[in-house]
């Protein structure tokens, strides 16, 4: 079997990234802007210089690597994915799509394969929402499709601002336009991620070409009573927060089981304040992350969940929704799909045609350039874990296969 990339060297790239994490040996904990984020950055782009790209940071923090084609003209072919993570996430989601686009530039600079069309190698902020939520921002800033006014005002759970943890990072906020990238500047995008689910492993497949992209909504929920004191308040005289977001909390995960279609429904953050055992919580939220193959599915169940949590409310306790997060099921591009499953046959790989469960900013991209996703698979199944592992052997015919994609599409001789 022909074999292109280097499985050492891509587990150096994983590990050495790796050791940016605010909590070394118990998962990856790198969010946007931090100075874990900020050592992340650093360090690739020291690995994309070595890989003789030219490097840049944009105006929010995506670092991009450039080859230059000797058209440089042409738009460029665009590979990668994020380097932020989830709370405790692991060392691959994400960070296996920006290696993959190191790796890949590192092979054309070896094998002296010169570029016709630029290729850009890019490392993605906030992928997952995990800091100023939604998620999916580089995507949706490159690509237009957030108002930049609202991108830096978006604030995490202390209160702060995109834009005042931009000033902090070392970014102009005024400047978080230049970013956006105009209509038919990028002439095709492709990620490498890792599967996130059990499907590849179970069948004993190498890859899988992504055809489409499950949607997904997500909403915050905000219950609004009155803090009093819990030895002293009578039951009948409470404006408990917290009861009322409970008993729509309870209700929730049938909705989508009663939906059926594959969906699914998902309460993965939520506060009370002020948070004591002797206080009546006066504020509760909590975010509902929705997802489903069909977009009419998904906004059934958006109207659904907001009907229930409305209902929760009353008796003196306030309830406000928000929606924080909609982007409809992305059909993958049917060419690239073509082109990425013929390399996959020719490398002899076995593959499958997926649809993706998990978001990626691959669905955002599709709207704006030809795109495509390729998965490799994960052990277990398990992922937004610390335990999230791939082999580095299964990793590099991932890559093989979007390293073929990109030699030709940046015009490139294709390997022997
Ligand atoms: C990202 O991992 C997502 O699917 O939300
Ligand atoms: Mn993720
Ligand atoms: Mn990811």
């Amino acid at each position: 079997m022909t074999r292109f990339s280097d499985p050492s060297r891509l587990q150096s790239l994983i590990e050495g990234l790796d050791r940016f994490t605010a909590t070394p040996g118990k998962g990856t904990n790198r969010f946007t802007y931090s100075p874990e984020f900020r050592g992340a950055s650093d360090y690739l782009r020291a690995q994309m210089e070595a890989a003789g790209l030219v490097v840049r940071e944009d105006a929010v923090g995506n670092l991009i690597g450039r080859l230059e084609g000797r058209n440089p003209d042409l738009a460029p072919v665009m590979v990668g994915s994020h380097f932020d993570s989830v709370p405790n996430g692991g060392k691959f989601d994400g960070p296996a799509g920006v290696v993959a686009g190191i790796e890949i530039a590192s092979l054309l600079k070896e094998r002296g394969l010169a570029p016709e069309r630029p290729l850009e190698i890019i490392a993605m902020i906030e992928e997952e929402g995990t800091r100023f939520g939604g998620g999916l921002l580089a995507s949706r800033v490159l690509t237009g499709a957030v108002d930049m006014q609202q991108f830096v005002a978006f604030s995490d759970d202390d209160g702060i601002t995109v834009a005042q943890a931009m000033e902090a990072y070392g970014l102009d906020p005024a400047s978080a336009h230049l970013a956006v990238r105009a209509p038919g500047s990028i002439h095709a995008f492709l990620e490498l991620h890792i599967e996130q689910g059990p499907v590849l492993e179970a069948h004993g497949d190498d890859v899988a070409i992504v055809d489409r992209i499950v949607g997904v909504g997500q909403i915050r929920a905000t219950f609004r009573g009155q803090a009093g004191h819990a030895g002293t308040t009578p039951m009948n005289a409470r404006r408990d927060a917290l009861v009322g977001a409970v008993s729509a909390l309870a209700q929730l995960p049938d909705l989508a089981r009663a939906a059926g279609d594959g969906a699914v429904l998902t309460v993965g953050k939520m506060e009370v304040r002020p948070g004591a055992a002797n206080v009546i919580p006066d504020l509760v939220t909590f975010t509902v992350d929705i997802r489903a193959a069909r977009e009419e599915v998904i906004r059934a169940l958006i109207d659904r969940a907001c009907s229930v949590i409305e209902r929760a409310g009353g008796n003196g306790v306030a309830v406000e929704i928000e929606e924080e997060l909609f982007i409809p099921p992305a059909p993958l591009d049917a060419a690239l799909h073509e082109r990425l499953s013929h390399h996959a046959g020719r490398l002899g790989l076995k593959r499958r045609t997926m649809v993706s469960g998990a978001a990626h900013d691959a669905m955002v991209m599709a709207d704006f350039a030809p795109t495509g996703l390729v998965f490799v698979p994960s052990r277990g199944g398990i992922s937004h874990a610390p335990e999230e592992w791939t082999d580095y052997d299964q990793l590099a015919r991932g890559v093989d296969v979007v390293f073929l994609a990109v030699c030709e599409l940046v015009s490139a001789a294709l390997p022997a």
